[in-house]
C-alpha cells in the first residue's frame, strides 16, 4: 500500500476551496465542498469529460457483464458519487434495479428521477434495513479511501451483511515495482508543496497491487477471489463468500 496526493479532480483545483493538506485525508466534508465546486461547474453528465465518460461506460460495461453472468437483478451499489456507472447499468439491462449509497447528500441528484435507482444518502451498512437482499453488490473507486484497517473492517462488513458477490473496481492500482518512483515522487511533493514550489496537494488516499487487493479481500471473508479485468491503473476483483 501507498499513499496517494492529489490536486485536482474533474479540472476543479482543490486549493480553490479548501486548504489541502498533505496529512489528514480528504474526509467528507472534503468530498462535500468538492461536490459543491463541482455542481457549480457542471450542471449535467452531457457536460463532463469526454474521456472520463467513456472510462466510465468501460467499466459499467465490465459490471453488466458479471451482472448477466448469474443473472443478477438486484444490485447494491455503495460510494456510487454523480451515479454515472449506475445509470449506465439501468439503462442497458432489463429488469435490474440498483440500491446506490452515498456518503455526500444529494450527489446523486442526476440519477435521481431514475425509477430503477433507489439513492440512500449515508453509509453502508447504516442507512440500510438489514433484511434487505441483494443478489450482488460493487465498489467503484472508494477503496483508496480506506487505510488497510479501515478496508478490512468495510469488507467484513460487506460479508457480514450477508452479500455473497461483490465486485470491487479500484482506480488506483499500481505495481509492486513502481514503489520506488511513487515514494520519490511522493517525497518530492512533501518537500515543495509547503513552500509553493509545487501545487498543493491533499492526501487522496491509498493505493494497493492487485496482490494486496487479493489478500485484504480474503482475510477479510471471501473465499474466492479472483481478478476479472485489468489495465494499468484498473482492477475488477470479483469476491465470493
Ligand atoms: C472517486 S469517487 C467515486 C464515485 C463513483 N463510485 C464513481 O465511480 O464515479 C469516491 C466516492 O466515495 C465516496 N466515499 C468516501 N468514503 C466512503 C465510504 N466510507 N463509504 C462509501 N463511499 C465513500 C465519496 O463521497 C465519493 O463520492
Amino acid at each position: 500500500m501507498n499513499k496517494l496526493y492529489q490536486s485536482k479532480w474533474h479540472g476543479i483545483n482543490f486549493k480553490d476551496f479548501s486548504a489541502c493538506s498533505n496529512k489528514k485525508i480528504a474526509d467528507k466534508s472534503f468530498y462535500d465542498k468538492f461536490y459543491k465546486q463541482f455542481f457549480k461547474k457542471y450542471r449535467s453528465f452531457d457536460d463532463l469529460d469526454v474521456d472520463w465518460v467513456e472510462y466510465k461506460e468501460t467499466i459499467a460495461k465490465e459490471i453488466i457483464k458479471e451482472i448477466q453472468l448469474k443473472k443478477s437483478k438486484s444490485i447494491l451499489s455503495i460510494g456510487c458519487g454523480i451515479g454515472i456507472v449506475e445509470k449506465y447499468i439501468v439503462e442497458n439491462t432489463k429488469d435490474v434495479n440498483i440500491t446506490a449509497i452515498e456518503p455526500s447528500e444529494g450527489v446523486s441528484k442526476w440519477i435521481g428521477n431514475t425509477s430503477k435507482i433507489q439513492i440512500k444518502d449515508g453509509y453502508f451498512p447504516d442507512v440500510l434495513d438489514d433484511n434487505l437482499n441483494f443478489d450482488m453488490s460493487f465498489s467503484n473507486s472508494i477503496d483508496y479511501t480506506f487505510n488497510n484497517k479501515e478496508y478490512e473492517i468495510f469488507l467484513r462488513s460487506v460479508v457480514d451483511y450477508g452479500i455473497k458477490e461483490f465486485i470491487l473496481i479500484s482506480v488506483s492500482k499500481y505495481k509492486k515495482e513502481q514503489t520506488l518512483k511513487i515514494l520519490i515522487k511522493n517525497l518530492i511533493k512533501s518537500i515543495l508543496s509547503p513552500i509553493g514550489l509545487y501545487n498543493k496537494h491533499q492526501f487522496w488516499g491509498y493505493c494497493r497491487t492487485s496482490n494486496e487487493q487479493v489478500k485484504i479481500l480474503k482475510k477479510s471473508g471471501f473465499n474466492v477471489v479472483s481478478v476479472v479485468y485489468e489495465s494499468d491503473n484498473t482492477l475488477i476483483i470479483k469476491a465470493l463468500v
